[in-house]
């Protein structure tokens, strides 16, 4: 079998896009890599993706068949792959039920006046400035606060974070001795953290996860290390391109934007239609074939690797008519963007308000926001995991008469 053309490398936004067309035009799974042990394949179709997501023939294995997983320092390797997203039941279970109470619709909500605060003094900073880049004044530190805050992580401890945490995401793209060595400074970073919660506990939710690992054996030090990490990076590196490829979307359909504008109402359905649309993620977390299976026409062996293609997925026309099309007025808009079964996001009602308050906001701040540079020179993220700009440059005031 032949390979089919690589989509995750590609220079520009359209072309990521196409690229995910044209294998959707192909068929509904396919080949992207193959080695003498194991095939890679990325399923692209909508029906194919969802039932992926609840096969239990497909499972995680904690992390070591991922790349680079086999060659990490079985210590480290611990110390982060150990939480619930890298996990199978009953494993998966047990860590999940330890923070899904945190993060409850009623929980989350309670949050909404901190966010709004933050979002306002961040905009406030933009309103005499000429043109700035939306990415790093506003889209990033919005979420970055936000779970920060949640898990009690001090501000002059938030430094470092940032990079280790982009590089720890797409190893594939970082390289190994990058990725080992950022990961390493990560769980130093998290294991500092634990032991100034340990010594003096707070109101607030790594205090909280503390305190169940020291007070019963339901969760090891491994696995406390591994959860902080995760819900430091998952907290953050999706958000912030959920913010920037909604903008910019609003931005390149100046008629949704209008539509919006004149009908603020439409934005929980809107923000809906940006997660399908444009989704923060390509493709799901790894996942391994238990046992031999037929998906979509082709023969998945035990032992080989399935990349779930959210972003294909949301845009499978031949499950959604006109998917290849904005529309903020769907109604219901189903969409993968936070995966589906078992490993469903536990954070989507966080960042579902996060971007209910931001974009709102953004766009009733600045009713002449626009583009500060070409649409097709928009940088996107170079990343097999990630679906982001690295910048987007954006104008705020009055265009000169
Ligand atoms: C727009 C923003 C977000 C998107 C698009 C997103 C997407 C996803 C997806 C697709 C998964 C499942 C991956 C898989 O099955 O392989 C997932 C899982 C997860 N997400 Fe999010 N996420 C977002 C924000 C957040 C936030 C703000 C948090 C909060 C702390 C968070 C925490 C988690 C956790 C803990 C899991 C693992 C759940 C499990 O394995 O049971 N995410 N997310």
């Amino acid at each position: 079998m032949t390979l089919a053309p690589d989509p995750f490398r590609s220079a520009t936004h359209g072309e990521r896009h196409s690229a995910y067309t044209e294998l959707n035009d192909r068929g509904p799974v396919h080949l992207v890599r193959q080695t003498r042990s194991r095939s890679i394949w990325l399923v692209t179709g909508h029906e194919e993706a969802r039932a992926c997501l609840i096969d239990p023939r497909l499972v995680k294995g904690g992390g070591s068949a991922t790349i680079f997983g086999h060659r990490l320092d079985p210590g480290l390797l611990a110390a982060t792959r150990t939480e619930m997203l890298s996990s199978d039941p009953p494993d998966h279970t047990r860590l999940r039920k330890l923070v899904s109470g945190a993060f409850t619709m009623r929980r989350i909500d309670q949050l909404a006046p901190r966010i709004q605060e933050i979002v306002d003094e961040l905009l406030d900073a933009l309103v005499d400035v000429e043109s700035a880049d939306l990415v790093a004044a506003f889209a990033y530190p919005l979420p970055m606060t936000v779970i920060c805050e949640l898990l009690g992580i001090p501000e002059e401890r938030r430094g470092d974070f940032r990079t280790w945490s982009s590089l720890v995401i797409d190893p594939a793209v970082s390289g190994f001795e990058t990725f080992a060595a950022a990961a390493e400074a990560l769980v130093g970073f998290v294991r500092e953290l634990i032991a100034i919660k340990r010594a003096q506990p707070a109101d607030d939710l790594l205090s909280a996860v503390v305190a169940v690992r020291d007070g019963t054996d339901r969760l090891s030090e491994d696995e406390l290390t591994s959860l902080v990490v995760l819900l430091l990076i998952a907290g953050h590196e999706t958000t912030v391109n959920l913010l920037t490829n909604a903008t910019y979307a609003l931005l390149t359909h100046p008629g949704q934007l209008a539509l919006l504008r004149s009908e603020p109402e439409r934005l929980p359905a809107a923000v809906e239609e940006f997660l399908r649309f444009d989704g923060p993620l390509q493709v799901a977390t790894q996942r391994v074939a238990g046992e031999t299976f037929e998906l979509g026409g082709v023969t998945i062996a035990a032992g080989d690797s399935v990349l779930v293609g959210l972003l294909a997925a949301n845009r499978d026309t031949s499950h959604l008519p006109g998917a290849d099309v904005l529309d903020i007025t769907r109604t219901p808009t189903p969409h993968l963007a936070f995966g589906h079964g078992i490993h469903h996001c536990l954070g989507a009602p966080l960042a579902r308000l996060e971007a209910r308050i931001a974009l709102g906001s953004l766009i009733s701040h600045f009713p002449h926001l626009r583009l500060a540079e070409a649409a097709g020179d928009v940088p996107v993220d170079d990343a097999v995991l990630i679906n982001g700009l690295t910048a987007l440059h954006v104008a705020t005031r009055p265009l000169p008469a």
